[in-house]
């Protein structure tokens, strides 16, 4: 498939924004755009690590991945990667988890090593919780850094799950992989994945601070869809705050793509 182009390529506060026609032409785009992170990262360190999210959002990314391994030559045998997020209390064999999620839409269709494909566990005791997100970010760090992270954003404007409060701004910059309680928002939209029922979504998650996301040496941002439109509004124009934690991106902008369709973006 020829490489969609973007109908409008805007510069604003929160990065470059590739506006394209509908998702599937974005989700091409966005493939794209990891598949040459990792091989100018391959080039360069003869490995790459790739920061990977879940939700709505990516799949047609992932399966486009999947197209790109299976008759484009992309390999992932020198890639590692680390999710975003995780629900807590929840086991990674669990249908919900985003492990599994991952296993059914990338992991195991293509040749990346299950060594190197890496989920923050749901069932780390809770005693254990705050080594296990320091290790987690001590095996980012260890694997070189993330080359790219690939980021949806939330309805109420979350990236990853941190989720919307009043944080003063060099706290919420400091934040590193921590547990969370998800945001009432974020458990009305997770219902979907839960037969409509919210009262069955898991109440906490961990997640990747925000420090540890933009820290990525490129982020890739995605919206889709007019649901998403406010809070892309926001985060691209407004002032940086924690009460929408994807306008934090705006002190990073240069290192930031956002992939958006037409309908995310005024
Ligand atoms: P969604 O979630 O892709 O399921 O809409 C995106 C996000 O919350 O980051």
């Amino acid at each position: 498939m020829t490489a969609p182009l973007p109908a409008r390529n805007l510069e604003t506060p929160g990065g470059r924004v590739l506006v394209f026609a509908n998702k599937a032409d974005a989700s091409v785009a966005a493939a794209r755009q990891i598949a040459s992170t990792i091989d100018a990262a391959r080039t360069l360190r003869g490995k790459a690590c790739i920061g990977l999210s879940t939700g709505a959002t990516p799949t047609g990314v992932y399966r486009h991945l999947v197209e790109l391994h299976r008759s484009d030559g992309l390999s992932f045998r020198d890639v590692s990667t680390f999710n975003l997020d995780e629900y807590y209390g929840v086991s990674p064999a669990e249908e919900h988890s985003y492990r599994y999620y991952m296993h059914q839409h990338l992991f195991a269709h293509v040749d990346l090593s299950p060594n190197r494909s890496h989920v923050l566990d749901g069932t780390t005791p809770e005693f254990a919780v705050d080594a296990h997100c320091a290790e987690y970010e001590r095996w980012i760090e260890l694997d070189g850094g993330l080359d790219l992270q690939l980021l949806g954003i939330g309805r109420n404007g979350h990236i990853g799950f941190n989720e919307p409060q009043s944080l003063d701004l060099a706290k919420a910059l400091a934040l590193r992989t921590h547990l969370i309680y998800l945001h009432p928002t974020t458990i009305e939209d997770g219902a979907r994945d839960f037969g409509g029922d919210a009262s069955l979504v898991p109440r906490q998650a961990l997640t990747m601070g925000v420090a540890t996301i933009l820290a990525a040496r490129s982020i890739l941002i995605l919206a889709f869809g007019a649901a998403k439109r406010p809070a892309t509004m926001r985060a691209l124009f407004e002032a940086p705050t924690m009460e929408i934690p994807a306008s934090l991106i705006q002190t990073v902008r240069d290192r930031v793509v956002w992939i958006v369709d037409a309908e995310a973006i005024d």
